[in-house]
Protein backbone atom coordinates (compact mmCIF):
# COMPACT_ATOMS: atom_id res chain seq x y z
CA UNK A 1 0.00 0.00 0.00
CA UNK A 2 1.32 3.56 -0.46
CA UNK A 3 1.65 6.11 2.47
CA UNK A 4 2.63 9.79 1.51
CA UNK A 5 3.45 11.85 4.99
CA UNK A 6 5.06 14.61 5.74
CA UNK A 7 8.72 14.13 7.06
CA UNK A 8 9.33 15.85 9.99
CA UNK A 9 12.45 16.73 9.38
CA UNK A 10 12.72 17.93 6.03
CA UNK A 11 9.09 18.88 5.62
CA UNK A 12 8.73 16.71 2.46
CA UNK A 13 6.51 13.92 1.15
CA UNK A 14 7.64 10.43 1.51
CA UNK A 15 6.12 7.33 -0.05
CA UNK A 16 6.19 3.99 1.76
CA UNK A 17 5.64 1.28 -0.47
CA UNK A 18 4.15 -1.60 0.19
CA UNK A 19 3.68 -3.77 -2.76
CA UNK A 20 -0.11 -4.59 -3.65
CA UNK A 21 -0.81 -8.21 -5.50
CA UNK A 22 -4.07 -8.77 -6.57
CA UNK A 23 -5.37 -12.26 -8.08
CA UNK A 24 -7.50 -11.78 -11.35
CA UNK A 25 -8.99 -15.64 -11.34
CA UNK A 26 -10.95 -15.06 -14.60
CA UNK A 27 -13.80 -17.46 -15.33
CA UNK A 28 -12.14 -20.20 -13.24
CA UNK A 29 -12.89 -22.05 -10.07
CA UNK A 30 -16.33 -23.55 -8.83
CA UNK A 31 -17.57 -21.97 -5.25
CA UNK A 32 -16.32 -25.30 -3.69
CA UNK A 33 -13.05 -24.76 -5.73
CA UNK A 34 -12.73 -21.17 -4.28
CA UNK A 35 -13.58 -22.40 -0.64
CA UNK A 36 -10.74 -24.88 -0.87
CA UNK A 37 -8.19 -22.54 -2.47
CA UNK A 38 -8.83 -19.70 0.43
CA UNK A 39 -8.88 -22.47 2.85
CA UNK A 40 -5.29 -23.35 2.14
CA UNK A 41 -4.21 -19.58 1.03
CA UNK A 42 -4.91 -18.15 4.36
CA UNK A 43 -3.63 -21.53 6.38
CA UNK A 44 -0.08 -20.17 4.34
CA UNK A 45 -0.20 -16.77 4.54
CA UNK A 46 -1.29 -16.49 8.20
CA UNK A 47 0.90 -13.39 8.77
CA UNK A 48 0.75 -11.37 5.48
CA UNK A 49 2.87 -8.17 5.77
CA UNK A 50 1.16 -6.30 2.05
CA UNK A 51 -2.05 -6.31 0.78
CA UNK A 52 -3.48 -8.80 -1.00
CA UNK A 53 -6.55 -8.85 -2.91
CA UNK A 54 -8.21 -11.64 -4.78
CA UNK A 55 -10.66 -11.25 -7.64
CA UNK A 56 -12.96 -14.70 -8.25
CA UNK A 57 -16.26 -15.08 -10.46
CA UNK A 58 -19.04 -13.35 -9.32
CA UNK A 59 -20.43 -16.70 -7.80
CA UNK A 60 -17.79 -16.82 -5.29
CA UNK A 61 -17.70 -13.50 -3.78
CA UNK A 62 -19.77 -13.96 -0.99
CA UNK A 63 -17.99 -17.13 -0.05
CA UNK A 64 -15.01 -15.63 -0.46
CA UNK A 65 -16.47 -12.81 1.59
CA UNK A 66 -16.61 -15.28 4.47
CA UNK A 67 -13.74 -17.22 4.58
CA UNK A 68 -11.53 -14.22 4.38
CA UNK A 69 -13.33 -12.08 6.81
CA UNK A 70 -10.72 -12.41 9.63
CA UNK A 71 -7.74 -12.66 7.68
CA UNK A 72 -5.95 -9.14 5.93
CA UNK A 73 -6.97 -10.72 2.08
CA UNK A 74 -9.36 -8.63 0.67
CA UNK A 75 -11.88 -9.66 -2.10
CA UNK A 76 -13.06 -7.98 -5.69
CA UNK A 77 -14.51 -8.53 -8.59
CA UNK A 78 -13.31 -8.85 -12.19
CA UNK A 79 -16.01 -6.60 -13.87
CA UNK A 80 -19.41 -4.66 -13.24
CA UNK A 81 -22.10 -2.53 -15.27
CA UNK A 82 -22.19 1.18 -14.92
CA UNK A 83 -25.80 1.48 -14.12
CA UNK A 84 -27.29 0.71 -10.83
CA UNK A 85 -29.89 -1.56 -11.93
CA UNK A 86 -32.64 -1.91 -14.40
CA UNK A 87 -32.98 -4.29 -17.64
CA UNK A 88 -29.53 -5.19 -17.98
CA UNK A 89 -29.99 -9.38 -18.06
CA UNK A 90 -26.73 -10.99 -17.38
CA UNK A 91 -25.45 -7.75 -15.44
CA UNK A 92 -24.24 -7.18 -11.71
CA UNK A 93 -23.85 -3.19 -10.65
CA UNK A 94 -21.62 -1.66 -8.53
CA UNK A 95 -24.00 -1.12 -6.32
CA UNK A 96 -24.76 -4.75 -6.17
CA UNK A 97 -20.73 -5.32 -4.92
CA UNK A 98 -20.96 -2.82 -2.26
CA UNK A 99 -23.32 -4.21 -0.62
CA UNK A 100 -21.79 -7.65 -0.50
CA UNK A 101 -18.78 -5.99 1.15
CA UNK A 102 -16.65 -6.32 -2.04
CA UNK A 103 -13.64 -3.54 -2.53
CA UNK A 104 -12.22 -3.51 -5.80
CA UNK A 105 -13.61 -3.99 -9.10
CA UNK A 106 -11.67 -4.69 -12.34
CA UNK A 107 -12.01 -2.99 -14.95
CA UNK A 108 -11.17 -2.70 -18.72
CA UNK A 109 -9.19 -5.58 -18.60
CA UNK A 110 -8.15 -6.33 -22.42
CA UNK A 111 -10.25 -9.81 -22.46
CA UNK A 112 -13.65 -7.45 -21.92
CA UNK A 113 -12.05 -4.95 -24.27
CA UNK A 114 -11.75 -7.74 -27.19
CA UNK A 115 -14.79 -10.25 -26.76
CA UNK A 116 -17.02 -8.10 -24.73
CA UNK A 117 -16.67 -4.82 -26.75
CA UNK A 118 -16.02 -2.30 -24.09
CA UNK A 119 -14.59 0.79 -24.92
CA UNK A 120 -12.48 3.44 -22.90
CA UNK A 121 -15.85 5.24 -22.65
CA UNK A 122 -18.08 2.24 -21.52
CA UNK A 123 -14.56 1.87 -18.52
CA UNK A 124 -14.86 5.50 -17.64
CA UNK A 125 -18.70 4.98 -17.31
CA UNK A 126 -18.05 1.91 -14.67
CA UNK A 127 -15.00 3.48 -13.08
CA UNK A 128 -17.39 6.89 -11.52
CA UNK A 129 -20.39 4.02 -10.58
CA UNK A 130 -17.88 2.07 -8.96
CA UNK A 131 -16.39 5.37 -7.30
CA UNK A 132 -19.78 6.50 -6.52
CA UNK A 133 -20.31 3.16 -4.64
CA UNK A 134 -17.00 3.58 -2.21
CA UNK A 135 -15.19 0.57 -4.25
CA UNK A 136 -11.38 1.13 -5.62
CA UNK A 137 -11.10 0.60 -9.47
CA UNK A 138 -8.37 -1.56 -10.43
CA UNK A 139 -8.62 -0.16 -14.55
CA UNK A 140 -6.94 -2.41 -16.80
CA UNK A 141 -4.22 -0.66 -19.67
CA UNK A 142 -2.00 -2.13 -22.19
CA UNK A 143 -0.93 -2.10 -25.65
CA UNK A 144 -1.24 -4.84 -28.80
CA UNK A 145 1.82 -6.57 -29.79
CA UNK A 146 1.80 -4.57 -33.05
CA UNK A 147 1.25 -1.17 -31.34
CA UNK A 148 4.72 -1.88 -29.65
CA UNK A 149 5.91 -3.11 -32.81
CA UNK A 150 5.70 0.21 -34.25
CA UNK A 151 6.66 1.84 -31.35
CA UNK A 152 2.91 3.30 -30.50
CA UNK A 153 3.15 1.65 -26.83
CA UNK A 154 2.95 5.33 -24.73
CA UNK A 155 0.39 6.62 -27.27
CA UNK A 156 -2.14 3.79 -26.79
CA UNK A 157 -1.81 4.06 -22.40
CA UNK A 158 -1.57 7.91 -22.74
CA UNK A 159 -5.05 7.67 -24.43
CA UNK A 160 -6.78 5.16 -22.63
CA UNK A 161 -5.78 6.71 -19.19
CA UNK A 162 -6.85 9.79 -20.28
CA UNK A 163 -10.51 8.87 -21.63
CA UNK A 164 -10.55 6.16 -18.40
CA UNK A 165 -9.78 8.94 -15.74
CA UNK A 166 -12.03 11.70 -17.91
CA UNK A 167 -14.21 14.05 -15.33
CA UNK A 168 -13.19 11.92 -12.26
CA UNK A 169 -12.97 14.49 -9.33
CA UNK A 170 -9.66 15.06 -8.04
CA UNK A 171 -10.15 13.82 -4.62
CA UNK A 172 -11.19 10.49 -6.01
CA UNK A 173 -8.16 9.64 -8.13
CA UNK A 174 -6.12 8.67 -5.05
CA UNK A 175 -8.76 5.58 -4.93
CA UNK A 176 -7.67 4.26 -8.61
CA UNK A 177 -5.28 1.63 -8.61
CA UNK A 178 -3.68 1.43 -12.35
CA UNK A 179 -2.83 -2.12 -13.89
CA UNK A 180 -0.59 -1.67 -16.93
CA UNK A 181 -0.75 -5.04 -18.84
CA UNK A 182 0.51 -5.56 -22.46
CA UNK A 183 -1.74 -7.26 -23.94
CA UNK A 184 0.90 -9.75 -25.67
CA UNK A 185 1.91 -10.61 -22.26
CA UNK A 186 -1.10 -11.73 -20.86
CA UNK A 187 -1.07 -15.61 -20.30
CA UNK A 188 1.91 -16.00 -22.60
CA UNK A 189 4.40 -16.45 -20.16
CA UNK A 190 5.85 -13.68 -22.26
CA UNK A 191 6.93 -10.39 -19.96
CA UNK A 192 7.93 -7.17 -20.59
CA UNK A 193 12.05 -7.04 -20.13
CA UNK A 194 13.37 -5.27 -17.06
CA UNK A 195 14.25 -2.19 -19.12
CA UNK A 196 10.75 -1.80 -21.11
CA UNK A 197 9.11 -2.09 -17.81
CA UNK A 198 11.01 0.86 -16.41
CA UNK A 199 10.75 2.55 -19.30
CA UNK A 200 6.83 2.15 -19.36
CA UNK A 201 6.51 2.83 -15.24
CA UNK A 202 8.51 5.98 -15.54
CA UNK A 203 6.50 7.26 -18.18
CA UNK A 204 3.21 6.66 -16.34
CA UNK A 205 3.57 7.58 -13.17
CA UNK A 206 4.88 11.05 -15.03
CA UNK A 207 2.03 11.38 -16.82
CA UNK A 208 -0.13 10.86 -14.05
CA UNK A 209 1.85 13.59 -12.22
CA UNK A 210 1.42 16.31 -15.10
CA UNK A 211 -2.35 15.15 -15.47
CA UNK A 212 -3.31 14.97 -12.11
CA UNK A 213 -0.90 16.17 -9.56
CA UNK A 214 2.14 15.29 -8.02
CA UNK A 215 0.46 14.17 -4.85
CA UNK A 216 -2.71 12.66 -6.13
CA UNK A 217 -1.06 10.61 -8.45
CA UNK A 218 1.90 9.27 -6.24
CA UNK A 219 -1.47 7.20 -4.41
CA UNK A 220 -2.24 5.59 -7.59
CA UNK A 221 -0.84 2.64 -7.37
CA UNK A 222 0.49 1.14 -10.31
CA UNK A 223 0.49 -2.90 -11.32
CA UNK A 224 2.39 -4.81 -13.61
CA UNK A 225 -0.01 -7.62 -15.22
CA UNK A 226 1.26 -10.01 -17.76
CA UNK A 227 2.67 -13.56 -17.04
CA UNK A 228 4.17 -12.54 -13.58
CA UNK A 229 4.53 -15.96 -12.04
CA UNK A 230 7.05 -17.03 -8.88
CA UNK A 231 9.80 -17.05 -11.42
CA UNK A 232 9.95 -13.68 -12.63
CA UNK A 233 7.57 -11.69 -9.57
CA UNK A 234 10.75 -10.49 -7.65
CA UNK A 235 12.72 -9.04 -10.46
CA UNK A 236 9.52 -7.32 -12.17
CA UNK A 237 8.46 -6.14 -8.83
CA UNK A 238 11.82 -4.67 -8.21
CA UNK A 239 11.70 -1.89 -10.78
CA UNK A 240 11.20 1.29 -9.46
CA UNK A 241 7.98 2.97 -9.69
CA UNK A 242 6.18 -1.02 -9.60
CA UNK A 243 3.79 -0.70 -6.91
CA UNK A 244 2.48 -4.26 -7.31
CA UNK A 245 1.44 -7.22 -9.65
CA UNK A 246 -2.32 -8.20 -11.35
CA UNK A 247 -2.11 -12.14 -11.67
CA UNK A 248 -4.05 -14.29 -13.46
CA UNK A 249 -2.65 -18.26 -14.66
CA UNK A 250 -0.12 -17.88 -11.48
CA UNK A 251 -2.96 -17.09 -9.41
CA UNK A 252 -4.76 -20.30 -9.15
CA UNK A 253 -2.63 -22.46 -7.39
CA UNK A 254 -2.05 -21.40 -3.52
CA UNK A 255 1.06 -22.30 -3.46
CA UNK A 256 2.51 -20.73 -6.69
CA UNK A 257 0.36 -17.59 -5.26
CA UNK A 258 1.61 -17.79 -2.07
CA UNK A 259 5.24 -17.87 -3.19
CA UNK A 260 4.68 -14.23 -4.85
CA UNK A 261 2.94 -12.52 -2.01
CA UNK A 262 6.91 -13.72 -0.39
CA UNK A 263 8.52 -12.48 -3.01
CA UNK A 264 6.57 -9.14 -2.84
CA UNK A 265 7.02 -9.10 1.09
CA UNK A 266 11.09 -9.03 0.31
CA UNK A 267 10.74 -6.00 -1.80
CA UNK A 268 8.46 -4.12 -0.08
CA UNK A 269 10.47 -1.37 1.62
P1 LIG B 1 -1.75 -13.81 -16.59
O1 LIG B 1 -3.02 -12.83 -16.58
O2 LIG B 1 -1.02 -13.58 -15.31
O3 LIG B 1 -2.33 -15.18 -16.72
O4 LIG B 1 -0.92 -13.40 -17.78
C1 LIG B 1 -2.93 -11.53 -16.06
C2 LIG B 1 -4.24 -10.82 -16.28
O5 LIG B 1 -4.86 -11.04 -17.32
O6 LIG B 1 -4.68 -10.02 -15.45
Amino acid sequence: MVLIYQDKNSGGVIVSNKKFIVANWKMNKTVSEAEEFLKRFISLNKNIDIEVAICPPFLCLEKALKICKESKIKIGAQNCHFEKSGAFTGEISANMLASIGAEYVILGHSERRNYFYETDKIVNKKVKTVLENKLKPIICVGETLSEREKGKEKEKIKTQIGLTFKDIPPEKISEIVVAYEPIWAIGTGKTVSIEECKEMFVFIKNYLAFEYGLKESRSIRLLYGGSMNEKNAKELLSVPNVDGGLIGGASLNPFKFTDIINQAESVAQ
